[in-house]
């Protein structure tokens, strides 16, 4: 690594000069508000090298060649020396002929060193490359998967651990762009891809993704310690039909505009110059070869400047799709939709030059695609200088003790406590304590989805993190069950246990590979052998405390869902043992609020709180023939969307308004007082709902337009007030333009969706 990082000190110089000659020299005429340097540059590619921008490959370590590469590296295939050298050889030779534009995925910074010293020494002009790789919440440290992150309610937490990463991922890997945030919509449990953005609702999903955006870009895209920020999947993704990831999906525009496109227009106006267009179909035409959603939507009317990079060959996927027939109309496809670089599949560059030449394709459209790419390179600094993501300090292998102390409070903070019967919680270090579940001792399953820097072993086990805070005597820990199997004399073992305790935590729920991308569930239940188990340790009558571990919200039965006391603990990283065991023991009072709605059954999917109101709605815990409910289910959700208890009593008075007639263009204050009745500090998320009651297109039940995270110590009152602005009160009209109508509203000030009383106000 010194070795490296001193050979680039070395050829910084040098290879400085020649990367700004690449852009200095051939100043051509302004183009409208072009950049005269980079137009200059393209006038003096060749098509090749135009269609090599286009171009994203997987980076390839120098190191594959030595003989016992594969063993350390478990990403890398199983190559021997020898292919690894030819294939070493090959990429070089591709990069030195100016074939590609992007990299991906490298494994260590020394890949980056070598591939960019390539690209900006020994290619005709001197370009170099931008590296990617999916940075999506750690590097080293590894912080709650994003969904848990958001249950914080608090995205300014989200902006200082996206930070975190950047700085981590630059320092150790040197890459400039990271495949992050997700900022998908999910409202189908299903989904196994839920684990990866804010969850289902709107408002919630747009300030993270400007938080995440702002966290990984620090001071703008040119900062050395920032990574380019690529928000994803554009567009629909998570509609996917029954929550099947690479499914198609049927939305409207409409619902486009009103649900899938706020996080991304968030994300933009927080500075994202990347984004990657997505696997799925919209209305019958793939993204990735979609111009209404590429060009019209994305770039005339959300006016996206940046970059578009495919989904991993989603132009390629267009052949079976059954949208393009072969490779080259592919390529075509794509390109001409507005997707700028293809990522791996290789087919911009194969293609795009015979389809210049023979005049299928415009190459108009193939410059516009390369001065995207090459201003976004000018933006994040790589002419200026192609090494400024590469630290000169050897990189530290170890995650940092500030990102140690962040990844605890993060942890802390996503926890979401939904019941706790007879106050079972906290538990007091005096009891005996019977810590039992596949996840007691696990350390494989911490994590969570997208953690492949990880260092093994690193994070904190339930076991470990409860080991600090009670004597061995009081632990006794069993498996009981393996995660989707029984263990011979396991439930027998746990029972033991159980009966020489005050007190059974159970720790449940699903694997990392049971959420994330191509791990959708059709039941979003526990596997029965973990069922079975709660089952025999409820008989047992001693208390039961249930921590789930989750990517996704689940359907609880039986002996789960009576449990005195459920924390939903997702996958909480680095930190995890630590930060449950501080939320088990009452060092720390839970706080999160769920930010994905737990339905009482997996076949109310999707199930989410903002549905549309229902000509035929049933009254709430009801289930009377010919009313919207699905047999012997009221429809309810069994937790709804913000709901989080504390270690206190909260309680609201009613909500009052500063006015009852409102004139357009007004705003109205509405105002709640909250108090802490209870005994302890309380952290409670404050939410504003309104609903539009009539309106020419029909309303969500409830929209979240507003909430206050505040923090009351014990008996404490206070005031809290929200101004609904007009543009809070419009919504998309079937035209596509935003309305703000005349009529009843009404507006809630509640600890979750479906608490609380309303109030009304009218706009005339
Ligand atoms: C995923 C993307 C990811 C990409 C690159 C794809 O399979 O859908 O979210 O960024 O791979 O790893």
């Amino acid at each position: 690594m010194n070795k490296n990082v001193t050979r680039r000190t070395f050829l910084k110089g040098s290879i400085a000069t020649a990367v700004i000659a690449a852009v200095s020299g051939c100043a051509s005429q302004v183009k409208g508000k072009q950049d005269t340097h980079l137009t200059g540059l393209i006038a003096r590619m060749t098509l090749e090298e135009k269609a090599g921008q286009l171009h994203m490959d997987g980076v390839l370590s120098p190191r594959m060649v030595q003989p016992n590469f594969q063993k350390i590296n478990p990403f890398t295939p199983n190559f021997s020396p020898e292919q690894a050298a030819d294939l070493l050889k090959n990429q070089q030779a591709q990069i030195k002929s100016g074939m590609m534009g992007m990299m991906t995925s490298p494994e260590d910074i020394d890949s980056v060193i070598y591939a960019q010293t390539a690209a900006v020494k020994d290619t005709r002009l001197k370009i170099p490359l931008i590296f990617g790789a999916d940075i999506i919440h750690g590097h080293h440290t590894i912080f709650p998967v994003p969904l848990a992150e958001a249950a914080s309610f608090e995205p300014e937490l989200a902006e200082r651990t996206a930070r975190a990463c950047a700085v981590e991922a630059t320092t150790n890997l040197g890459i400039d762009v990271t495949y992050a945030p997700m900022v998908d919509i999910a409202r189908d449990q299903r989904w196994g891809r839920v684990v990866e953005g804010a969850g289902e609702d709107v408002l919630l999903g747009s300030l993270f993704a400007a938080a995440r955006v702002k966290g990984f870009q620090g001071s703008g895209p040119a900062d050395s310690r920032g990574l380019l920020a690529c928000p994803k999947h554009f567009l629909a993704y998570g509609a996917a039909e029954s929550g099947l990831d690479y499914q198609g999906t049927s939305v409207s525009d409409r619902v486009l505009h009103e649900v899938y496109l706020p996080p991304f227009k968030a994300a933009f106006e927080a500075g994202a110059i990347f984004t990657m267009a997505s696997f799925n179909t919209i209305d019958g035409v793939p993204a990735t070869g979609n111009k209404a959603i590429l060009t019209d939507l994305l770039r005339d009317e959300m006016h996206f400047s940046g970059v578009v990079i495919s989904d991993f060959q989603s132009e390629l996927e267009l052949i079976k799709h059954g949208y393009a027939k072969d490779e080259k109309a592919a390529a075509k496809l794509a390109l001409s939709a507005g997707c700028d670089i293809g990522m791996v599949s290789g087919i911009f560059p194969k293609y795009v030059p015979e389809l210049v030449r023979s005049g299928e394709l415009d190459e108009a459209i193939v410059d516009k695609a390369v001065y995207r790419i090459l201003h976004v390179k000018q933006q994040a600094g790589l002419f200026d200088d192609p090494f400024h993501r590469i630290d000169e300090i050897a990189a530290p292998q170890q995650a940092p003790e500030e990102h140690i102390a962040l990844a605890r409070e993060a942890a802390t903070k996503s926890v979401v406590l939904l019941k706790n019967t007879g106050s079972v919680l906290p538990l007091s270090k005096e009891q005996k304590v019977a810590l039992i579940g596949p996840f007691a001792k696990d350390l494989k399953n911490i994590d969570g989805s997208w953690s492949p820097f990880a260092p093994q072993k690193a994070s904190v086990s339930l076991e470990a993190g409860f080991a600090e805070k009670i004597p061995a005597a009081q632990l006794l820990t069993e498996d009981g069950c393996g995660i989707d199997t029984a263990i011979e004399g396991g439930i027998k073992r746990a029972v033991e246990a159980a009966k020489q305790c005050d007190v059974v935590v159970l720790a449940i729920g699903e694997a990392t590979n049971m959420s994330g991308e191509a791990s959708s569930r059709a039941e979003i239940t526990l596997p029965a052998a973990q069922q079975a188990l709660a089952e025999a340790l409820a008989a047992t009558g001693k208390p039961l405390v249930v921590l789930l571990r989750n990517g996704r919200a689940m359907a609880l039965e039986g002996a789960v869902r009576e449990a005195s006391a459920i924390l939903v603990t997702w996958f909480l990283g680095t930190e995890s043992g630590h930060a449950i065991a501080d939320v088990v023991f009452g060092d720390q009072s839970p706080s999160g609020r769920l930010p994905v709605t737990f339905p009482i059954a997996s076949g109310q999917q999707p199930y989410y709180y903002a549905r549309e109101s229902s000509g035929r709605p049933p009254a709430p815990g009801t289930t009377h023939m010919f009313q919207s409910h699905f047999i012997g289910i009221p429809d309810d959700a069994l937790y709804p969307f913000g709901h989080g208890l504390t270690y206190s009593e909260i309680t609201y008075s009613g909500v009052t308004l500063d006015k009852s007639e409102v004139k357009k263009g007004e705003a109205v204050t509405a105002s709640v007082t909250v108090t802490n009745t209870g005994k302890r500090a309380a952290t409670e998320v404050v939410q504003c709902y309104i609903q539009d009651r009539f309106a020419s297109v029909v309303q969500p039940v409830q929209k979240l337009i507003d909430f206050d995270k505040i923090t009351l110590a014990a008996g404490e009152s206070r005031s809290i007030s929200f101004t609904i602005k007009p543009q809070q009160m419009t919504f998309i009209a079937r035209d596509l333009s935003q309305q703000l109508e005349s009529g009843e509203f009404r507006v809630w000030i509640a600890p979750s969706a479906r608490a609380g009383e309303a109030e009304s106000f009218t706009l005339s």
